[in-house]
């Protein structure tokens, strides 16, 4: 009996997991109306507000931890502001409105409106700064890579705990100046590497659908809010995962300083990124390999979107058509 009561608690984040859709489909509608323009800030900006306008109508007193804006840059959702009616929960909120804002300004594939919700004190509070990361998906034995090893080590490490050669092994890497040294070492260690120009939240969860997207490994220097958001989603389909703020001017010490962090060197596991019962919700704006982009029907608009839940490993899949919205183009 006693498991069949659904705790307050619960009902709580039940609920919230499904409003959190509407705050992600919004953006993504507003984002995918400025696709393939050629203007990332006009798109990204739609983002965020629709975002912004979606977040201020849940019943929770939110903040957003980590983001893409600080405080002085106005129009994003900065990091610290405070969203919902400020009638429910503390929550802390990690957002990407948009992310691969190039992507969706040339309508390339993956971009896509994401963001993370979890109990106030569970995601990293952190500056919009970058984040060095390396993930791989379940299965494996704790620590089998690390930050700390040279990419050779790491791609070996994998392919012995897989069962296969390091020519077996593909590592997807941010196609970046600063990662020839990275691409380099995986080579070197017999590993293929797989570019993407952009959208790294997507390239964390890969490693957790090995069969489909063929990626083991993860590596590369990227967006710390994107870790954040990938942490969360991985908590969620199984995998490891380390990110370090890359804390390189005294001015970003000083910022990291001011929310917590005294150690501007510290490895941040998996769980450090994204602890409690995560909700991550991601809405495609393009086509691309996880979600599909918005669609532009006559009087309807179809959206598609993941809600990922780590507390019980739930991967719901939403596809929704929206009349009103397609009717009176509201976004
Ligand atoms: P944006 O949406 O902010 O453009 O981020 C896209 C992205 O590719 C992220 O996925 C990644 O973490 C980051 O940019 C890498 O930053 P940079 O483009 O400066 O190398």
């Amino acid at each position: 009996m006693a498991d069949l009561v659904i705790k307050q608690q619960d009902i709580i984040e039940r609920i919230l997991t499904m409003e959190l859709v509407r705050v992600t489909e919004r953006a993504a509608v507003a984002a995918a109306h400025l696709r393939g323009r050629g203007d990332e800030k006009a798109a990204d900006q739609a983002a965020v507000d629709a975002m912004r306008r979606e977040l201020n109508r849940l019943p929770i007193d939110g903040t957003i931890v980590i983001g893409e804006g600080e405080r002085d840059e106005a129009p994003m959702l900065f990091i610290g502001e405070r969203v919902g009616t400020m009638t429910g929960p503390k929550v802390d909120i990690a957002v990407d409105p948009l992310e691969g804002t190039t992507l969706c300004a040339k309508d390339m594939a993956g971009s896509v409106a994401v963001m993370a919700v979890a109990q106030a004190g569970a995601l990293l509070n952190a500056p919009d700064v970058y984040m060095e990361k390396i993930a791989i998906g379940p299965g494996y034995p704790e620590g089998v890579v690390d930050l700390d090893m040279t990419p050779e080590e790491n791609v070996r490490a994998l392919a012995k705990a897989k069962g296969v050669t390091p020519g077996e092994i593909t590592v997807l890497i941010l196609d970046r100046e600063r990662h020839q040294g990275l691409i380099d070492g995986c080579r070197r260690a017999g590993a293929s590497v797989r570019m993407i120009t952009d959208g790294d939240v997507a390239g964390v969860i890969y490693c957790a659908q090995t069969a489909i997207s063929g990626v083991d490994m993860y590596m590369g220097t990227g967006g710390a809010p994107e870790g954040v958001l990938a942490a969360g989603a991985l908590r969620c389909v199984g995998g490891q995962m380390q990110g370090r703020l890359v804390l390189d001017t005294p001015e970003k010490i000083e910022r990291a300083r001011s929310m917590g962090i005294t150690d501007p060197k510290r490895k941040y596991t998996m769980k450090e990124l994204a602890n409690g019962d995560v909700i991550v919700c991601l809405t495609g704006v393009t086509d691309g390999p996880l979600v599909q982009g918005v669609k532009f029907g006559k009087d309807i608009i179809n959206t598609d979107t993941l809600i990922y839940r780590s507390v019980t490993g739930t991967v719901r899949r939403i596809g929704a058509e929206h009349r009103e919205m397609g009717k009176f183009r509201l976004d």
